[in-house]
């Protein structure tokens, strides 16, 4: 590819520019000075640097975030802040979405992604990739709610949710549990639990298809999937 396209789709600026930095001396490629910007370069085996950092270049990006709550799953918002706005300059230039969306007060696992085909097959309804998230819910949650959830629940919009795996961690006043889900509703998990007459007050998603949310994220945190994360994903493709 050319390197004046492989240098402004990282961001380092119009292609109009990179002829400028180029022409400066700015451009090196397997650490010669290239002056001319239309030049093809082979970003898998050479080393493309610029002003003397080396340019890692990939089309997708596929970061892990755990999503703090008070911020809303979309791109960009007038008002909200949303969990774009979370992520380093670095990662503009690959224009980045949430795949699917968590709720403002949702906390946890929510995957960032330039990779529309991936994204997609994710959140495909035909595909039923199991999400998992752990809840606090006001009430004793019984072995009833569990049978319930097995058989699908009926919600507030008459539609008949896919069957849920509820494990109950702890039941008390608050109850603890966990839940999986094989679709994604609008506010699901919460509209699950008003059906059986119980109220959610937190939930975090800890779990899409088979790639668990890193621990060692704290709230607002996130990092680039490994690839042995991003093949989990995809083995839901
Ligand atoms: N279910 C909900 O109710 N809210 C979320 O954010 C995710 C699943």
């Amino acid at each position: 590819m050319r390197i004046d396209k492989l240098l402004s789709n990282m961001g380092i600026g119009t292609r109009k520019d990179i002829k400028k930095f180029a022409k400066d001396g700015l451009v090196q490629v397997d650490g010669k000075v290239v002056k001319d910007s239309s030049q093809h370069v082979d970003p898998d085996h050479q080393t493309i640097e610029f002003d003397g950092e080396v340019i890692r270049y990939r089309e997708f990006v596929y970061l892990m975030l755990n999503k703090p709550p008070g911020v809303i799953s979309a791109t960009e918002d007038l008002v909200e802040r949303t969990v774009v706005d979370l992520l380093d300059a670095q990662y503009m230039p690959f224009e980045v979405f949430p795949v699917g969306r968590l709720d403002k007060d949702t906390e946890g696992l929510l995957i960032l992604t330039n990779d529309g085909k991936m994204a997609h097959e994710l959140l495909s309804p035909r595909k039923h990739v199991p999400k998992t998230y752990y809840a606090d819910v006001e009430g004793i949650v019984t072995e009833e709610d569990i049978v319930s959830f097995k058989n699908g629940v009926r919600l507030d919009d008459g539609y008949q949710t896919l069957p849920a795996d509820l494990v109950i961690l702890q039941s008390g006043d608050v109850s603890q549990v966990e839940i999986t889900i094989v679709e994604g509703k609008f506010h699901q998990v919460k509209r699950m639990f008003q059906a059986v007459g119980k109220r959610v007050n937190y939930l975090k998603r800890i779990q899409m298809g088979a790639l668990p949310l890193d621990p060692a994220l704290s709230l607002g945190e996130y990092r680039e999937l490994t690839e042995e994360e991003l093949s989990l994903l995809k083995m839901m493709e």
